[in-house]
């Protein structure tokens, strides 16, 4: 890596809660009569819930009233919360803690840039929230992805310009917030998918700092 950081998105890039939300949304949409499948969730990648209750909701072609949405986007987390609280060290995507390791070894920041609420207790219970100098999560920003606010809060805590941060992304959403911000972005899983990214690794099983040229 040449720059001097990297900002990781959490769902699908470190671990794998990608699955749990789609599997929540999933039996939402279930309830409410409709299928929600694997394609329709990319749309839903690094999107905040409220907005992913709306595309979930004009994918089923379903009104409701604001109060039943709130109450629908309370739902969705309970059950996603179910699948977060099995959760250990075991559910960190292959390669992650070593490549995080080799990062600090050689005097790398680290930061985390998710719009998920849930993302602190998800490090916590991974035991992963050790190795980040910044943490930018649902709770600090006010857009989601592909608004670019999360990485450049990110850069902002660590004192660092744009350019001298690495964005390591599984969203389209994701990929177009780093490039919004002035960041090169590593797309993490498939390639037909992540076109856009400046590089693009499967996940980060084998993978070290060394071998990202950006
Ligand atoms: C992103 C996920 O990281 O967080 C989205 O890619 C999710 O799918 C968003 O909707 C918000 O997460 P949460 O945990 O606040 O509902
Ligand atoms: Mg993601």
């Amino acid at each position: 890596m040449k720059a001097g950081a990297g900002i990781f998105d959490l769902d699908g890039v470190l671990v794998d809660t990608a699955r749990f939300h789609y599997l929540a949304w999933n039996e939402l949409a279930a309830e409410l009569g409709f299928e929600f499948t694997m394609v329709h969730n990319e749309r839903l990648k690094g999107v905040s819930r409220m907005d992913s209750l709306e595309i979930l909701l004009e994918i089923g072609n379903i009104q409701l009233s604001a109060g039943e949405k709130n109450l629908m986007a309370e739902r969705k987390n309970s059950r996603y919360l179910q699948y977060v609280d099995a959760m250990t060290e075991q559910d960190i995507l292959p390669g992650v803690i070593t490549f995080l390791q080799k990062m600090r070894e050689s005097g790398k920041r680290i930061a985390l840039g998710s719009v998920s609420k849930n993302a602190r207790i998800i490090l916590q219970r991974t035991g992963m929230i050790g190795f980040f100098d910044a943490i930018v999560d649902g709770t600090l920003i006010s857009k989601a992805k592909p608004h670019p606010e999360v990485f450049l809060t990110g850069a902002g805590l660590m004192n660092l310009p744009p350019e001298a941060c690495v964005v390591f992304e599984d969203a389209v959403a994701g990929i177009e917030a780093a490039h919004r911000a002035g960041m090169k972005c590593v797309g993490v899983g498939d390639a037909s998918i992540l076109n856009q990214a400046d590089l693009i690794i499967s996940g980060f099983h084998g993978i070290l700092p060394e071998h990202i040229p950006l």
